[in-house]
């Protein structure tokens, strides 16, 4: 079963898998390993993930260990067609097309999730939502009778036509779902917020916040990944450019350093004093989004919240400003507003470049429509960080399968163990070399000589 674009596309996509894999040494042992031992055989996966070249690879990974497995793209801009299509000539059930519409999204979301899976990979938690809002509105309609905006429609659309077609069904499939790991930040909170008002169905592995993930991923794949996006959009000189990043977390820090590191000057916002404290002492300046109107030339939001930048505030921005996100959604930047401001004349540059020139002469230049700018005007970031990020989904999916039987409905990370075997596993790529602790300066430092090396609360 597939619905995908063009098959024929697949050679391209192949080649671009065969590619990433080189740059990605730990999930390629375990591809190796899977093929031998089989972990996941005969049980079905469902994946709502960037579809682009790494993480097809990571499908192939599970593939491998005998998952029956069923793909749609977790942002219709970030999908490759070319990829999708290699995946159903290596035996995958895909639908996801790139441009998808918010209906044909949902849609896509929800025949991954029609066929029953056992266990879910999430990237956003699009896939959770669709089965634990379902569940909702099976009891009570009105969870989806006010949707406020585009995506919300569609999304409440298609569980109202599911419940109608077939009563009961997003009960049963959630109570057949043995776990979900979810990839990224705005997902766990999802899941943390599910789990504090005891909604979670079932269990979850909080992948994100393994350390190798989050300061990994977040902070050293976006220092790649924006510039890539933005430069590839835009062709644009990013040295001598004033650059505004909203939010300092690890998304954020990874992005100021690297504007800077293409000599931007660089201001940052926060609203957690902690956050900017750590970017004053970085060298950043600290400011507002009101008060960098007039100073920026580029504004990167980063919070994974809602209203950063907002259409009063892109009205008032100096000509040729070019705004992106690459937090999560389409809402940091107020994009439906920009477009039904009133006046506001918008010309497609390009794929994923808009120019909108509002009344008064000026304009602005948006990115990707607002959503992720490194997967939407590039390929997400670079394979090696991602062979990090994605081991660990491996690492996730085998818990959840093996303790199945015993796992409660409560969000759980990674043991230490594990994120240090992820990260030492990738020293040799680098290069390095480890110290080997004595018995005496363990014992001295109160750990293990294998470690693990830190404590739980330990913050890197
Ligand atoms: P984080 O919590 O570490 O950082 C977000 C920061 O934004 C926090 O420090 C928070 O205080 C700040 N913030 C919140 N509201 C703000 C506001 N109004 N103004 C200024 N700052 C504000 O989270 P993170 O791991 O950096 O992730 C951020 C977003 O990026 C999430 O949505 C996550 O899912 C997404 N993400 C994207 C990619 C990608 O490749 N595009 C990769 C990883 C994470
Ligand atoms: N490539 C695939 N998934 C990605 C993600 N979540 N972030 C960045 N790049 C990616």
């Amino acid at each position: 079963m597939y619905d995908i674009l063009d098959i024929s596309l697949a050679p391209s996509g192949r080649d671009k898998i065969d590619w990433v894999r080189d740059n990605m040494p730990l999930l390629r042992s375990y591809e190796e390993e899977f093929s031998k031992t089989r972990p996941f055989e005969g049980i079905r996966l469902a994946l709502s993930i960037h579809l682009e070249a790494k993480t097809a690879y990571l499908c192939k990974v599970l593939l491998a260990g005998g998952a029956e497995m069923f793909v749609t793209g977790s942002n219709p801009l970030s999908t490759q067609d070319d990829v999708a299509a290699a995946l159903v000539h290596q035996g995958m059930h895909v639908f996801a097309v790139h441009g998808a519409s918010p209906e044909e999204y949902e849609q896509d979301l929800r025949r991954v999730l029609e066929i029953g899976p056992d266990l879910i990979v999430d990237d956003g938690g699009d896939a959770t939502l669709l089965l634990h809002l379902g569940c909702r509105a099976e009891k009570d309609p009105s969870a989806i009778a006010k949707p406020t905006c585009e995506e919300e429609k569609a999304l409440f659309a298609t569980i109202a036509a599911r419940i109608k077609r077939r009563p009961g069904w997003f009960a049963r499939a959630a109570a057949a779902v043995r776990g979900v790991s979810e990839e990224t930040t705005t997902g766990v909170h999802r899941l943390y917020q599910l789990e504090a008002k005891g909604e979670l169905l079932f269990p979850a592995v909080n992948v994100n916040d393994s350390v190798t993930k989050s300061k990994f991923d977040n902070i050293y794949g976006c220092r790649e990944s924006l510039v890539d996006g933005i430069k590839r959009a835009t062709d644009v000189m990013l040295a001598g450019k004033n650059a505004f990043v909203c939010g300092y977390g690890d998304v954020g820090k990874g992005c100021a350093e690297s504007l800077r590191e293409n000599h931007c000057r660089v201001r940052v916002s926060e609203v957690d004093p902690i956050c900017a404290l750590q970017a004053c002492m970085a060298g950043f300046d600290v400011g507002t989004v009101e008060d960098a109107l007039k100073w920026a030339n580029l504004f990167v939001t980063t919070t994974g919240n809602v209203d950063i930048i907002t259409a009063e505030h892109m009205a008032k921005m100096r000509d040729r400003t070019i705004v992106c996100n690459i937090g999560h959604f389409d809402d940091e930047i107020q994009v439906a507003r920009l477009m039904s401001w009133p006046g506001v004349k918008r010309t497609n540059i390009k794929p994923q470049v808009d120019k909108f020139t509002f009344p008064d002469g000026h304009s602005i230049y948006l990115l990707a429509e607002g959503r992720l700018v490194n997967l939407g005007c590039a390929t997400g970031h670079p394979g090696f960080v991602m062979s990090n990020s994605f081991t660990n989904q491996c690492l996730a999916q085998m818990k959840l399968w093996k303790e199945r039987a015993s796992a409660k409905p409560q969000v759980v990370r990674l043991p230490k163990e594990l994120d240090e075997e992820v990260a030492r596993l990738h020293l040799a790529a680098c290069g390095a070399k480890l110290t080997k602790l004595t018995k005496r300066q363990a014992d001295y430092i109160g750990v293990n000589v294998n470690g693990p090396f830190k404590p739980d609360y330990y913050r890197y």
